[in-house]
Order: C-alpha cells, then structure tokens, then sequence
C-alpha cells in the first residue's frame, strides 16, 4: 500500500479559498500528476518545496484531496511555519512529494457510508465521493467554523447527499455531538459504515457513538509527523491493546475498535 516514492512536480494552482483571516487561510493546491499509477482517498503525501530554507527540513503530511489524470489536489489550512510558505508558492515551482503514503478508506458494496468531516477533515472525502463506484449511497455530514465557502463543500453536496452544520459558538458543539450520535444510531439497523476525518474530539465522539450501536468505522487520524514514512517514531499513537503503533505506515485511517484515541 505504502510506497516511498518521491517526485519533483510542479505546481499548477495554488487558490486560497473563501474569506478566511491572514494566518489562518484554507488553500487549494493543484500539482502536477506526479505519475503515480493510482492511490486510494485517504491516503497522504508528504510535500516539501524546494525552495524552502535548511531549517525546515521535513516536509509536511497531508491527505491527497482530489485528482484526476493531470494532477493531484492538496487542501490545507495555514497553521504555521510550513504552511505559511506553501501559501506562498508559485505557479511553476518545483516541490517534492512523496507517496501515496499510509492506507486508505474501504468502500463498501451495497451498504449506505456516513462521511463525517470535521473542519479540514472534509479534504479526503472529495476524492472518496469522486472514485466512489456507488455514490447515491453515501452521505456527508460537515461540521465546520463558518463560513462554508472556505470549505470544498458545495462541490461534494452537488454529487451526494449532504449536511453541515457550523460552530459558531462554543455551545454549539452539543449540537454537533447530538447529530452525529443520531446519524450513526440511525446507520445501526441499516448495515451502515462510517468512515471519518477530523479532529480529535469529534474522532472520539464518533468512535464512541459507533462502538454504542455497533456500526463499523473507519477513523483517519492526523498526528504530526516528521518523515513521514516509517522512520522516525514521531507519529506514534497507542492501538486498543496499550501497544504503540505509527499513524504513517499502519494508518492514517483505523477502524476505530483498533485504535484508543487516548493518550
Ligand atoms: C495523514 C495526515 C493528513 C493531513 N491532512 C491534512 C489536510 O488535508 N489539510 C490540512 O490542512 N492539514 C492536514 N494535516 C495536518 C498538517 O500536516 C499540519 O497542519 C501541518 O503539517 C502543519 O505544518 P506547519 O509547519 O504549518 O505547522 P507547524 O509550525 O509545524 O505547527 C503549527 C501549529 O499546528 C499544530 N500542528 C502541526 N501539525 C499538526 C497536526 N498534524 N495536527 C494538528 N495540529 C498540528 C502545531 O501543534 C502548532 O500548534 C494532515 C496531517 C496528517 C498526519
Ligand atoms: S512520521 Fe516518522 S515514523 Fe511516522
């Protein structure tokens, strides 16, 4: 599944999205198709422009978005350092890549999947609703901070059925819980499947809610990482035993019975 492939591509487009503040932009990156023959939504890659100085040595990990035969789509937030330079490239540009890393979302036949993103979460789905072999069996809930159109969602929401709901206070995150509760219950007589990105709360109300009424899912966790690959230890989380498991090569997506999401 994993492959430590690394290519220097080129970059397309970088397009901020919406109306964020400075500091905390949402970016769409288009690169060219580093020539990979195929990768699974959920899957990442690690990114790391040549331009960038000696200091920033490792790339940075995020889910391939979207994708089609000429190039590959990040979707990030700027948050810091790293993410504020890839805010600065241009059209043209060389950056490395290396990848498809980790393992990736099942798609199951014949049964309705919950898509359930929470923020930045949303950025794999798009690519898992586009190679989706049965569409009109899935849905999106989007539980975000407003406003949506910093958010890929009306794309997704025009090719399957959708849900948002935003945080605009901090009370509000009751409500997310109780929708989230109720749509898995819901999936609980249906043979459903969830599959999940997203913070680690809301990644913790869903493994919760989907152990309560016994539906499968399927958690992509976001630890930081270094390398990326395998190498370092810097990605570790604990599995359901008490034992360490790396985020990079055995996720980043875990059935949520297999993973503790504490500590
Ligand atoms: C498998 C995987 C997929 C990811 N996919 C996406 C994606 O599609 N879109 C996206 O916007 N982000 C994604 N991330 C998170 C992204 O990698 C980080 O936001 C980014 O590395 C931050 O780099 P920076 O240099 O800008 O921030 P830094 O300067 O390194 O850190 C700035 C702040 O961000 C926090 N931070 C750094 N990394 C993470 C992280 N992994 N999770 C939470 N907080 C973090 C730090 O604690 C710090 O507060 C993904 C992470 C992983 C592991
Ligand atoms: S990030 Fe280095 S081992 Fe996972």
């Amino acid at each position: 599944m994993s492959s430590n492939n690394c290519k220097a591509v080129k970059v397309l487009d970088v397009m901020q999205l919406g109306h964020s503040s400075p500091g905390e932009e949402i970016v769409e990156l288009r690169l060219e198709h580093p020539g990979w023959k195929s990768w699974r939504a959920g899957q990442f890659v690690m990114i790391r422009p040549l331009s960038w100085p000696l200091d920033l040595v490792w790339g940075r990990p995020f889910s391939i978005s979207k994708g089609d035969d000429d190039s590959l789509t990040l979707l990030f937030q700027v948050v810091g350092r790293g993410t504020a330079r890839l805010l600065e490239l241009q059209k043209g540009e060389s950056v490395s890549i290396w990848g498809p890393l980790g393992n990736f979302f099942t798609k199951p036949k014949d049964r309705p999947v919950l898509m359930l993103a929470g923020g930045m979460g949303i950025a794999p789905f798009s690519g898992y609703v586009d190679t989706h072999e049965q569409p009109e069996n899935l849905k999106l809930f989007f539980a975000h901070r407003p406003p949506l159109e910093n958010y890929p969602y009306a794309e997704i929401a025009r090719k399957v059925e959708a849900e948002e709901i935003q945080e605009k206070k901090p009370e509000d995150i009751q409500d997310i819980i109780a929708r989230v509760e109720s749509l898995i219950e819901d999936l609980a007589d249906k043979d459903g499947f969830v599959v999940a990105c997203g913070p680690t709360p809301f990644l913790k109300t869903i493994k919760a809610a989907a152990e309560r009424y016994g539906v499968e899912a399927e958690l992509s966790l976001e630890n930081r990482m270094a390398c990326g690959v395998g190498a370092c230890l810097g990605c570790v989380t604990k599995d359901t035993d008490g034992h360490h498991t790396q985020v990079c090569t055995t996720g980043p997506v875990f059935k949520s019975t297999d993973i503790s999401l504490e500590g």
